[in-house]
């Protein structure tokens, strides 16, 4: 098994689509070991979203991050980095296959109601940003 670091954001937060956009990942076969509820300020979305601080969206991404809670998990199961991907859908919601997250709730593609890593070390990073090892009950 394989665990990937999931946000719900704070577009998704306000709407209240938590249980909905975590029963898509529980339908997939992701199980979700770990979860809370936070706010973080500019500068902690800025260091997690380091990897595109020369992005022209940078500061618009960081500002939307900090604009209410978001909802950070770790997901567990076979191949979760891909196949939480897939149930997400494509970054921007107009690309996104129907049925996924995005299709389904995003409100554009800065807007897009969840983040899900991209790769085994980028998910090991992320859920060690948010979660000690005592935290993620398998
Ligand atoms: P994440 O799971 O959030 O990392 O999404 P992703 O891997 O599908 O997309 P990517 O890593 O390329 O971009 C990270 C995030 O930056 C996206 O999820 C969007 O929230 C935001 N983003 C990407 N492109 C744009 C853009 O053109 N404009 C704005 N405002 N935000 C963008
Ligand atoms: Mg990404």
């Amino acid at each position: 098994v394989e665990r990937t670091l999931s946000i719900i954001k704070p577009d998704a937060t306000k709407r209240n689509l938590t249980g909905k956009i975590n029963a898509k990942f529980e339908e997939a076969g992701l199980r979700i070991v770990a979860q809370k509820r936070i706010k973080l300020t500019k500068a902690q979305a800025g260091e997690f979203y380091a990897v595109h601080k020369e992005r022209p969206f940078f500061d618009e991404l960081t500002d939307f991050m900090a604009s209410g809670p978001v909802v950070v998990q770790v997901l567990e199961g076979d191949s979760a980095i891909s196949k939480n991907r897939e149930v997400m859908g494509a970054t921007n919601p107009a690309d996104a296959a129907p049925g996924t997250i995005r299709a389904e709730f995003a409100e554009s593609v800065g807007e897009n109601s969840v983040h899900g890593s991209d790769a085994p070390e980028t998910a090991k990073e992320e859920i060690s940003f948010f979660f000690a090892g005592l935290e993620l009950v398998g």
